[in-house]
């Protein structure tokens, strides 16, 4: 033994675990609050599933080039998808959705699948999967978004759950693994075939994936300057804040207004049934 040396001061850094939903969160930090108390409003209002209880059916990793902050915003957002999703926007349309008004270090939000339509997959049909336990009527034809600070995208269809992990490598390199996980009870049923669902959201994904890297391209122009918000990207500024926030690391939380986005959702919301009504009345 070394004269002066107490194993005891150099063993391997402590860290804090704590798990929700069946993921697994560290704090390196040693000062975060409790788990469920940093996640906020998404513990109860997430309570009814138990996605822990879940199983992966595929992983797929992308390394994209552009920086791990515009992948979250273009989550958060849906006014391109009319645009870079033609099949996604044919089931979810982007103005029907609303954001969930609910507090804590994430963006939440859900978008309505067509009456017509079962869920997001090429056809726009589950292949027979009923919907994950724990879902409600209401939930029957939403798919939930949370984008949860400050690299985890959770996205919960009516008969499986996908996560995004975004990790910076790079200030304009970020590997984005995709995960889909469906119950396990449908997994073990002879001709389970998820390829419908994976198929869909790898085809999405690169969409997105090739915007970012245009955009990434288009901030090192010198004639770039940032844009404005919309009226339908405030969770992209509720991000934007969090990111400010850590940035400035004076320890104030800057409020995201989340009444307002409500308030805004709503009215686009009602903009949009009016005109499809007066689509129909037309017909
Ligand atoms: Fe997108």
């Amino acid at each position: 033994m070394l004269e002066g040396f107490d194993p005891a001061e150099w063993g391997l850094v402590p860290c804090r675990l704590g798990t929700w939903q069946g993921i697994v969160y560290l704090d390196l930090s040693g000062e975060a609050p409790p788990l469920e108390r940093f996640l906020g409003d998404i513990v109860p209002g997430m309570a009814r599933f138990d996605l822990g209880a879940l199983r992966r059916a595929r992983r797929i990793d992308y390394d994209v080039a552009a920086n791990w902050k515009a992948i979250v915003e273009n989550y958060l957002e849906c006014y391109h998808c009319p645009g870079v999703h033609p099949q996604l926007n044919k089931i979810t349309p982007y103005n029907l959705g609303a954001y969930l008004p609910w507090s804590g270090p994430f963006s939440g939000s859900y978008m309505e699948v067509l009456p017509e339509y079962e869920t997001l997959s090429l056809t726009g049909d589950a292949a027979g999967r009923p919907m994950i336990p724990g879902m409600t009527p209401e939930d029957e034809h939403r798919v939930y978004y949370f984008g949860i600070w400050p690299n985890q995208l959770l996205s919960l269809h009516p008969d499986y759950l996908m996560l995004h992990w975004i990790t910076p490598l790079e200030p304009g390199r970020t590997l984005v693994r995709c995960e889909w996980y469906f119950d396990p009870v449908e997994m073990a049923k002879p001709g389970f075939d998820p390829s419908d669902a994976i198929d869909f959201w790898d085809m999405t994904n690169r969409q997105d994936w090739h915007v970012c890297e245009l955009q990434q391209r288009g901030t090192k122009s010198r004639a770039y300057t940032p844009g404005r918000y919309s009226a339908i990207e405030s969770s992209v500024q509720g991000f934007d804040l969090m990111v400010a926030d850590r940035y400035a690391n004076d320890g104030i939380v800057t409020p995201q207004y989340r009444v307002s986005k409500q308030e805004s959702t709503d009215a686009l919301r009602g903009r949009a049934r009016g005109r499809l009504k007066s689509e129909a009345a037309a017909d």
